[in-house]
């Protein structure tokens, strides 16, 4: 079975690991400074902050802009259910904006009629995803949020190393902060982990506190007399989502690679695209002002030129070896936020997307041979 995604590990990551086992940093240490600055340099941000996930990253960048309890965070149905999730962690209500029928990412004009629905009960926080790799109308999206005091996390566990009007995704242009996840299947990894970027300094101190159990050494930020050279003092209520040096050093040699990896993606989304041209089927929309990071390649079939369902057609695919996947089920119908309240036909354009949605493998070792095996298999089950 060829895998929707993979990660990339070579000998070069491998002896990178090896080389902190030899080292007594195992957590926290130099080489998270290293690849903070490396990511930070990388994405044209100022602030980096290494963390144990994408999810912890989410969970964060919501504490630090002061998500809580009676305000609302909104974000995109089609999504993975953490950046949803997270806001329910703060003790804050979960609300979505259905997405755009063409890009599958939170649809701007859908928040403008939200936004105009709700003008004394809107979000303290929009989070839009960067799905599959393809930014979100960002520029749009600040237009709405900022005159409205509304803070913007970009999602952008798919997308590091995409671009939104030739800046790099992560940036922070267009928001308050952005996240990234380094799970095993994303652009690169380090196993588990994830970053939040941001370009304002209050957010960076607050969540470099959040990090490690609300502790500060920082004297300046001291509330009562230092009691000697070992003090330090708890301010906030944090967590240990510190991410360790045997992952950092995974992330840098990972993000030393990341130019190769993004070109191996982009071939494989060219050669799909050049290859499905004439199949029943909807290519991922490739908006101009976007270079994406090919995180999935999905397909929207197009069911009534097929000459069998979704459901069908996917195992058909499966039992051809094509690893296929869906992203995602929409987060709206989770049995965990129907009893919250929200029920099928809530968020139409994210159903719709969600019944005729497959993805395919894409990964950056790919080999020529897997990936004309997939094209192969695909155009047999679409055409049969
Ligand atoms: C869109 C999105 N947000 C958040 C996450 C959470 O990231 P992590 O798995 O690193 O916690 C993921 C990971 O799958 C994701 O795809």
């Amino acid at each position: 079975m060829i895998p929707y995604a993979r990660p990339d590990l070579g000998a070069d990551d491998i002896q990178a690991v090896l080389q902190v086992l030899r080292t007594e940093w195992l957590t926290q240490g130099p080489l998270q400074a290293q690849f903070e600055d490396a990511i930070a340099r990388y994405c044209g941000v100022q602030y980096a902050v290494a963390v144990s996930s994408g999810t912890a990253a989410l969970h964060l960048a919501y504490l630090a802009l002061g998500l809580g309890p009676g305000q609302k965070a909104w974000t995109s149905p089609i999504t993975f259910v953490a950046t949803a999730n997270a806001a329910l962690h703060c003790g804050a209500a979960v609300g979505f904006v259905d997405i755009d029928p063409r890009t599958y990412n939170l649809s701007p004009a859908a928040l403008k009629r939200e936004l105009e629905a709700h003008p004394n009960d809107g979000p303290a926080i929009v989070i839009p995803v960067h799905f599959g790799g393809q930014s979100c109308d960002m520029e749009e999206i600040s237009r709405l949020t900022r005159p409205r005091g509304i803070a913007v996390v970009e999602d952008a566990s798919h997308a590091m190393g995409g671009t939104y009007q030739e800046r790099p995704i992560g940036c922070c242009q267009w928001s308050d902060a952005a996240i990234l996840s380094f799970h095993a299947v994303k652009i690169i990894t380090t196993g588990e982990g994830g970053m939040i970027l941001t370009n304002r300094a209050d957010l960076y101190e607050s969540l470099i506190r959040l990090r490690t159990h609300g502790i500060t050494r920082q004297d300046d930020l001291f509330q009562q007399p230092s009691h000697g050279p070992w003090y330090y003092e708890q301010i906030d209520l944090g967590f240990n989502y510190r991410l360790t040096d045997i992952q950092a050093a995974l992330g840098l040699s990972q993000v030393s690679q990341l130019t190769k990896f993004l070109a191996r993606r982009c071939e494989i989304a060219a050669a799909y695209d050049e290859a499905f041209a004439e199949l029943p089927l909807i290519r991922p929309w490739r908006d101009p002002k976007v270079s994406s990071s090919w995180h999935l390649y999905v397909i929207q079939l197009v069911l009534d030129r097929i000459k069998k369902s979704h459901r069908q057609t996917f195992e058909e695919l499966r039992e051809a070896g094509i690893g296929v996947n869906l992203h995602y089920i929409p987060v709206h119908l989770q049995p965990f936020y129907r009893n919250l309240g929200f029920k099928p036909g809530d968020f139409p354009q994210a159903e719709k997307y969600y019944r005729g949605a497959i993805t395919l493998p894409i990964f950056s070792r790919m080999t020529q041979d897997e990936l004309n095996f997939v094209i192969a298999q695909v155009r047999k089950v679409l055409l049969r």
